[in-house]
Protein backbone atom coordinates (compact mmCIF):
# COMPACT_ATOMS: atom_id res chain seq x y z
CA UNK A 1 0.00 0.00 0.00
CA UNK A 2 1.34 3.60 -0.68
CA UNK A 3 2.53 5.22 2.37
CA UNK A 4 0.27 8.64 4.21
CA UNK A 5 3.20 11.64 3.47
CA UNK A 6 2.99 14.45 6.12
CA UNK A 7 4.45 17.45 6.31
CA UNK A 8 4.27 19.19 10.30
CA UNK A 9 4.55 22.88 10.42
CA UNK A 10 5.54 23.69 13.66
CA UNK A 11 8.47 22.25 16.28
CA UNK A 12 7.05 23.23 19.48
CA UNK A 13 6.17 20.84 21.97
CA UNK A 14 3.09 19.34 20.23
CA UNK A 15 5.21 18.88 17.10
CA UNK A 16 8.24 17.53 18.99
CA UNK A 17 5.47 14.91 20.41
CA UNK A 18 4.51 14.10 16.86
CA UNK A 19 8.00 13.50 15.81
CA UNK A 20 8.60 11.03 18.87
CA UNK A 21 5.92 9.20 18.37
CA UNK A 22 6.23 8.66 14.31
CA UNK A 23 9.64 7.60 14.86
CA UNK A 24 9.25 5.47 18.07
CA UNK A 25 6.12 3.58 17.26
CA UNK A 26 6.42 3.66 13.20
CA UNK A 27 5.98 -0.29 13.33
CA UNK A 28 2.67 -0.07 15.13
CA UNK A 29 1.23 2.83 13.61
CA UNK A 30 2.12 1.08 10.38
CA UNK A 31 0.13 -2.81 11.10
CA UNK A 32 -2.81 -0.49 12.70
CA UNK A 33 -3.14 1.62 9.75
CA UNK A 34 -1.96 -0.45 6.99
CA UNK A 35 0.06 2.15 5.54
CA UNK A 36 3.33 3.70 6.58
CA UNK A 37 3.67 6.96 7.67
CA UNK A 38 6.26 8.63 6.37
CA UNK A 39 7.64 12.13 7.47
CA UNK A 40 8.50 14.17 4.44
CA UNK A 41 9.47 17.60 5.71
CA UNK A 42 9.35 20.03 8.50
CA UNK A 43 9.06 23.53 9.08
CA UNK A 44 9.41 25.98 12.33
CA UNK A 45 10.97 29.61 12.96
CA UNK A 46 14.05 28.31 14.14
CA UNK A 47 15.83 25.60 12.49
CA UNK A 48 18.68 25.22 14.14
CA UNK A 49 17.53 25.24 17.70
CA UNK A 50 18.26 21.58 19.22
CA UNK A 51 14.85 19.98 20.02
CA UNK A 52 15.86 16.94 21.56
CA UNK A 53 14.95 14.64 18.27
CA UNK A 54 17.01 13.94 15.16
CA UNK A 55 15.30 15.94 12.36
CA UNK A 56 18.10 15.76 9.45
CA UNK A 57 16.04 13.03 7.76
CA UNK A 58 13.66 15.58 6.62
CA UNK A 59 13.33 18.29 4.08
CA UNK A 60 13.01 21.63 6.05
CA UNK A 61 11.18 24.45 4.85
CA UNK A 62 11.38 27.87 6.25
CA UNK A 63 7.87 29.02 5.23
CA UNK A 64 5.04 27.02 6.59
CA UNK A 65 2.78 28.29 3.12
CA UNK A 66 5.87 26.37 0.80
CA UNK A 67 5.35 23.29 3.13
CA UNK A 68 1.66 23.14 3.00
CA UNK A 69 2.18 23.73 -1.08
CA UNK A 70 4.76 20.78 -1.61
CA UNK A 71 3.62 17.78 -3.91
CA UNK A 72 5.17 15.09 -2.58
CA UNK A 73 2.69 15.47 1.14
CA UNK A 74 -0.46 14.28 1.34
CA UNK A 75 -1.39 16.09 4.68
CA UNK A 76 -0.75 19.13 6.21
CA UNK A 77 0.14 18.79 10.03
CA UNK A 78 -0.44 22.52 11.51
CA UNK A 79 1.08 22.88 14.97
CA UNK A 80 2.03 26.89 15.12
CA UNK A 81 -0.80 28.44 16.59
CA UNK A 82 -1.91 32.12 16.46
CA UNK A 83 -5.64 32.30 14.28
CA UNK A 84 -4.47 34.84 11.87
CA UNK A 85 -1.16 34.90 9.84
CA UNK A 86 1.16 32.37 9.06
CA UNK A 87 -1.04 29.52 10.41
CA UNK A 88 -3.80 30.35 8.54
CA UNK A 89 -2.52 30.95 5.18
CA UNK A 90 -0.44 27.69 5.39
CA UNK A 91 -3.83 25.91 6.19
CA UNK A 92 -5.51 27.53 3.06
CA UNK A 93 -2.71 26.75 0.96
CA UNK A 94 -2.94 22.84 1.90
CA UNK A 95 -6.87 22.98 1.33
CA UNK A 96 -6.41 24.70 -2.11
CA UNK A 97 -3.63 22.23 -3.04
CA UNK A 98 -5.44 19.37 -2.57
CA UNK A 99 -3.91 18.41 0.91
CA UNK A 100 -5.94 17.22 4.29
CA UNK A 101 -5.30 19.16 7.29
CA UNK A 102 -4.81 18.43 11.08
CA UNK A 103 -4.64 20.69 13.33
CA UNK A 104 -4.31 21.68 17.11
CA UNK A 105 -5.18 24.84 16.44
CA UNK A 106 -8.32 26.30 18.33
CA UNK A 107 -7.82 30.21 17.99
CA UNK A 108 -7.45 29.60 14.55
CA UNK A 109 -10.37 27.42 14.19
CA UNK A 110 -12.93 29.09 16.47
CA UNK A 111 -12.31 32.06 14.47
CA UNK A 112 -12.50 30.58 11.03
CA UNK A 113 -13.20 27.25 11.25
CA UNK A 114 -16.39 27.52 9.16
CA UNK A 115 -14.92 29.50 6.23
CA UNK A 116 -11.91 26.18 6.76
CA UNK A 117 -14.42 23.58 6.70
CA UNK A 118 -16.78 25.16 4.15
CA UNK A 119 -13.03 25.71 1.70
CA UNK A 120 -12.06 21.61 2.78
CA UNK A 121 -15.36 20.47 1.79
CA UNK A 122 -15.50 22.25 -1.22
CA UNK A 123 -12.07 21.12 -2.48
CA UNK A 124 -12.85 17.44 -1.40
CA UNK A 125 -10.67 17.27 1.78
CA UNK A 126 -10.38 16.94 5.51
CA UNK A 127 -9.64 18.83 8.07
CA UNK A 128 -9.04 17.33 11.69
CA UNK A 129 -8.80 18.88 14.87
CA UNK A 130 -8.95 16.17 18.00
CA UNK A 131 -5.61 18.30 19.34
CA UNK A 132 -7.56 21.63 19.32
CA UNK A 133 -9.85 20.43 22.41
CA UNK A 134 -9.21 19.43 25.70
CA UNK A 135 -5.81 17.70 24.78
CA UNK A 136 -5.61 14.26 24.66
CA UNK A 137 -9.64 13.92 25.33
CA UNK A 138 -10.83 12.00 22.55
CA UNK A 139 -13.92 14.45 22.60
CA UNK A 140 -14.49 15.37 19.11
CA UNK A 141 -14.26 11.76 17.48
CA UNK A 142 -16.69 11.36 20.74
CA UNK A 143 -19.48 13.81 20.30
CA UNK A 144 -19.50 13.39 15.82
CA UNK A 145 -19.25 9.57 15.85
CA UNK A 146 -19.74 7.75 19.29
CA UNK A 147 -22.21 9.91 19.88
CA UNK A 148 -24.09 10.55 16.61
CA UNK A 149 -27.38 8.94 17.32
CA UNK A 150 -28.10 11.05 20.11
CA UNK A 151 -29.92 14.64 20.24
CA UNK A 152 -27.42 16.29 22.12
CA UNK A 153 -29.04 18.76 24.90
CA UNK A 154 -25.82 20.23 26.65
CA UNK A 155 -21.95 20.06 26.70
CA UNK A 156 -20.14 21.44 30.03
CA UNK A 157 -16.64 21.43 30.89
CA UNK A 158 -13.52 22.39 32.13
CA UNK A 159 -11.40 22.99 29.22
CA UNK A 160 -8.20 25.15 30.51
CA UNK A 161 -5.95 23.25 32.45
CA UNK A 162 -3.81 26.41 33.36
CA UNK A 163 -7.00 28.06 35.01
CA UNK A 164 -8.08 24.34 36.52
CA UNK A 165 -4.81 24.42 37.96
CA UNK A 166 -4.89 27.96 39.76
CA UNK A 167 -8.00 27.06 41.11
CA UNK A 168 -7.41 24.02 42.68
CA UNK A 169 -3.80 25.72 44.22
CA UNK A 170 -6.00 28.52 45.62
CA UNK A 171 -7.62 25.99 47.68
CA UNK A 172 -4.90 23.81 48.52
CA UNK A 173 -2.13 26.58 49.61
CA UNK A 174 -4.74 29.51 50.20
CA UNK A 175 -2.38 31.82 48.06
CA UNK A 176 -4.20 34.16 45.83
CA UNK A 177 -4.76 34.61 42.31
CA UNK A 178 -1.53 36.71 41.62
CA UNK A 179 0.70 34.29 44.07
CA UNK A 180 -0.36 31.45 41.60
CA UNK A 181 -0.21 34.04 38.50
CA UNK A 182 3.22 34.38 38.58
CA UNK A 183 4.23 30.17 39.80
CA UNK A 184 2.29 29.21 36.29
CA UNK A 185 4.38 31.92 34.31
CA UNK A 186 7.05 30.14 36.18
CA UNK A 187 5.76 26.88 34.93
CA UNK A 188 5.79 27.57 31.42
CA UNK A 189 2.03 26.58 31.80
CA UNK A 190 0.34 30.01 30.21
CA UNK A 191 -0.28 30.40 26.87
CA UNK A 192 2.30 32.86 25.46
CA UNK A 193 -0.46 35.92 26.25
CA UNK A 194 -2.06 34.56 29.02
CA UNK A 195 -5.48 36.48 29.09
CA UNK A 196 -6.01 33.84 26.84
CA UNK A 197 -6.19 31.48 29.42
CA UNK A 198 -7.03 33.13 32.81
CA UNK A 199 -9.77 35.32 30.60
CA UNK A 200 -11.56 32.21 30.18
CA UNK A 201 -10.68 32.87 25.44
CA UNK A 202 -8.80 29.74 25.30
CA UNK A 203 -11.69 27.53 27.19
CA UNK A 204 -14.02 29.53 25.59
CA UNK A 205 -12.66 29.07 21.70
CA UNK A 206 -12.62 25.09 23.12
CA UNK A 207 -16.81 25.24 23.88
CA UNK A 208 -17.23 27.04 20.42
CA UNK A 209 -16.01 24.17 18.54
CA UNK A 210 -17.95 21.63 20.43
CA UNK A 211 -20.92 23.15 20.36
CA UNK A 212 -20.64 23.59 16.97
CA UNK A 213 -20.62 19.84 16.39
CA UNK A 214 -22.46 19.05 19.21
CA UNK A 215 -25.54 20.82 17.87
CA UNK A 216 -24.92 21.44 14.50
CA UNK A 217 -25.13 25.19 14.58
CA UNK A 218 -21.95 27.04 12.78
CA UNK A 219 -19.04 27.66 14.86
CA UNK A 220 -19.70 31.24 16.74
CA UNK A 221 -16.90 31.94 19.21
CA UNK A 222 -18.45 35.61 18.70
CA UNK A 223 -21.60 34.73 20.68
CA UNK A 224 -19.97 32.65 23.83
CA UNK A 225 -20.17 34.87 26.83
CA UNK A 226 -16.97 34.91 28.24
CA UNK A 227 -15.76 35.52 31.97
CA UNK A 228 -12.34 34.46 33.32
CA UNK A 229 -11.09 34.02 36.40
CA UNK A 230 -8.83 36.91 37.50
CA UNK A 231 -11.14 38.51 40.20
CA UNK A 232 -12.00 34.97 41.99
CA UNK A 233 -10.65 35.58 46.02
CA UNK A 234 -9.40 33.61 48.27
CA UNK A 235 -12.52 34.56 50.08
CA UNK A 236 -15.25 33.52 47.37
CA UNK A 237 -13.04 29.79 47.57
CA UNK A 238 -13.50 29.69 51.23
CA UNK A 239 -17.31 30.83 50.66
CA UNK A 240 -17.98 27.87 47.48
CA UNK A 241 -16.15 26.14 50.04
CA UNK A 242 -18.21 26.38 53.15
CA UNK A 243 -21.43 25.52 51.63
CA UNK A 244 -20.33 22.62 50.13
CA UNK A 245 -19.29 23.87 46.16
CA UNK A 246 -16.06 24.74 44.48
CA UNK A 247 -15.21 26.90 41.60
CA UNK A 248 -14.37 26.01 38.09
CA UNK A 249 -13.83 28.07 35.25
CA UNK A 250 -16.67 26.06 33.43
CA UNK A 251 -17.89 26.13 30.15
CA UNK A 252 -21.94 25.03 29.26
CA UNK A 253 -23.45 25.23 26.02
CA UNK A 254 -26.91 23.79 25.86
CA UNK A 255 -30.56 24.15 24.04
CA UNK A 256 -32.89 27.40 25.10
CA UNK A 257 -35.95 28.81 23.30
CA UNK A 258 -33.93 31.36 22.04
CA UNK A 259 -31.40 29.68 20.31
CA UNK A 260 -28.12 28.28 21.68
CA UNK A 261 -26.12 29.36 24.71
CA UNK A 262 -22.47 29.61 25.24
CA UNK A 263 -21.38 30.76 28.10
CA UNK A 264 -17.42 30.11 29.81
CA UNK A 265 -17.49 31.55 33.17
CA UNK A 266 -16.68 30.84 37.00
CA UNK A 267 -19.43 28.25 38.23
CA UNK A 268 -20.32 27.09 41.79
CA UNK A 269 -20.34 23.38 41.14
CA UNK A 270 -21.48 20.48 44.01
CA UNK A 271 -17.99 19.50 45.45
CA UNK A 272 -18.81 15.69 45.06
CA UNK A 273 -19.76 15.75 41.76
CA UNK A 274 -17.40 14.68 38.74
CA UNK A 275 -16.73 18.45 38.04
CA UNK A 276 -16.06 18.80 41.49
CA UNK A 277 -13.71 16.92 42.18
CA UNK A 278 -11.39 17.11 39.29
CA UNK A 279 -7.89 19.05 40.38
CA UNK A 280 -5.03 20.20 39.00
CA UNK A 281 -4.20 21.07 35.19
CA UNK A 282 -7.10 18.17 33.69
CA UNK A 283 -9.81 18.87 31.84
CA UNK A 284 -13.11 16.99 32.15
CA UNK A 285 -16.00 17.12 29.34
CA UNK A 286 -19.68 15.86 30.47
CA UNK A 287 -22.06 15.28 27.80
CA UNK A 288 -25.92 14.56 28.19
CA UNK A 289 -27.59 13.63 25.36
CA UNK A 290 -31.70 12.10 24.66
CA UNK A 291 -30.20 8.46 24.16
CA UNK A 292 -26.98 8.30 26.10
CA UNK A 293 -28.31 10.57 29.24
CA UNK A 294 -24.63 11.26 30.40
CA UNK A 295 -21.09 10.49 29.86
CA UNK A 296 -18.14 12.42 31.47
CA UNK A 297 -14.83 12.11 29.46
CA UNK A 298 -11.59 13.12 31.66
CA UNK A 299 -7.61 13.35 30.95
CA UNK A 300 -5.30 15.57 30.27
CA UNK A 301 -5.86 18.92 28.37
CA UNK A 302 -2.29 19.96 27.45
CA UNK A 303 1.18 18.54 27.11
CA UNK A 304 3.25 16.91 24.52
CA UNK A 305 2.19 13.03 25.02
CA UNK A 306 -1.54 13.86 25.39
CA UNK A 307 -1.62 16.50 22.76
CA UNK A 308 0.30 14.89 20.15
CA UNK A 309 -1.85 11.39 20.95
CA UNK A 310 -4.61 13.66 19.56
CA UNK A 311 -2.60 14.47 16.45
CA UNK A 312 -1.95 11.01 16.03
CA UNK A 313 -5.57 10.03 15.91
CA UNK A 314 -6.26 11.86 13.30
CA UNK A 315 -3.57 11.05 11.29
CA UNK A 316 -4.51 7.48 11.86
CA UNK A 317 -7.54 8.17 10.51
CA UNK A 318 -6.61 9.68 7.41
CA UNK A 319 -4.49 6.83 7.01
CA UNK A 320 -7.03 4.89 6.95
CA UNK A 321 -9.37 6.39 4.99
CA UNK A 322 -11.63 8.05 7.65
CA UNK A 323 -12.44 11.24 6.19
CA UNK A 324 -15.98 12.35 8.68
CA UNK A 325 -16.35 15.63 8.42
CA UNK A 326 -17.05 17.03 11.62
CA UNK A 327 -18.45 20.48 11.01
CA UNK A 328 -19.38 21.69 7.33
CA UNK A 329 -23.15 23.24 6.03
CA UNK A 330 -25.15 24.06 9.78
CA UNK A 331 -28.11 22.61 10.06
CA UNK A 332 -31.02 24.54 10.29
CA UNK A 333 -33.32 25.80 13.01
CA UNK A 334 -30.48 26.44 16.00
CA UNK A 335 -28.72 29.46 16.01
CA UNK A 336 -26.23 30.15 18.43
CA UNK A 337 -27.24 33.43 20.50
CA UNK A 338 -25.38 35.53 22.86
CA UNK A 339 -26.75 34.39 26.48
CA UNK A 340 -29.81 36.98 27.79
CA UNK A 341 -28.32 37.20 31.48
CA UNK A 342 -26.01 36.68 33.43
CA UNK A 343 -27.51 34.49 35.38
CA UNK A 344 -25.56 30.86 35.97
CA UNK A 345 -26.95 27.81 34.19
N1 LIG B 1 -3.37 26.75 27.82
C1 LIG B 1 -4.14 25.56 27.56
C2 LIG B 1 -4.58 24.99 28.90
C3 LIG B 1 -3.31 24.60 26.78
O1 LIG B 1 -4.06 25.40 29.93
O2 LIG B 1 -5.46 24.15 28.94
C4 LIG B 1 -4.09 23.53 26.09
O3 LIG B 1 -4.96 24.03 25.12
Amino acid sequence: STPLRLGIAGLGTVGVGVVRILRRQAELLSARTGRDLQLVAVSARDKDRDRGVPLSGYAWESDPVALARRDDIDVFVELMGGHDGPAKEATEAALATGKDVVTANKALLAHHGQALAEMAEAAGRTIRFEAAVAGGIPIIKSLSEGLAGNEITRVMGVMNGTCNYILTQMEATEQPYEVLFEECAKLGYLEADPELDVGGIDAGHKLALLSAIAFGTRVDFGSVKLEGIQRITLEDIQQARDMGFRIKLLGVAQRTPRGLEQRMQPCLVPAQSPLGQLEGGTNMVVIEGDAVEQIVLRGPGAGEGPTASAVMGDICDLARGLRIATFGQPAAGLDPVPPASAALP
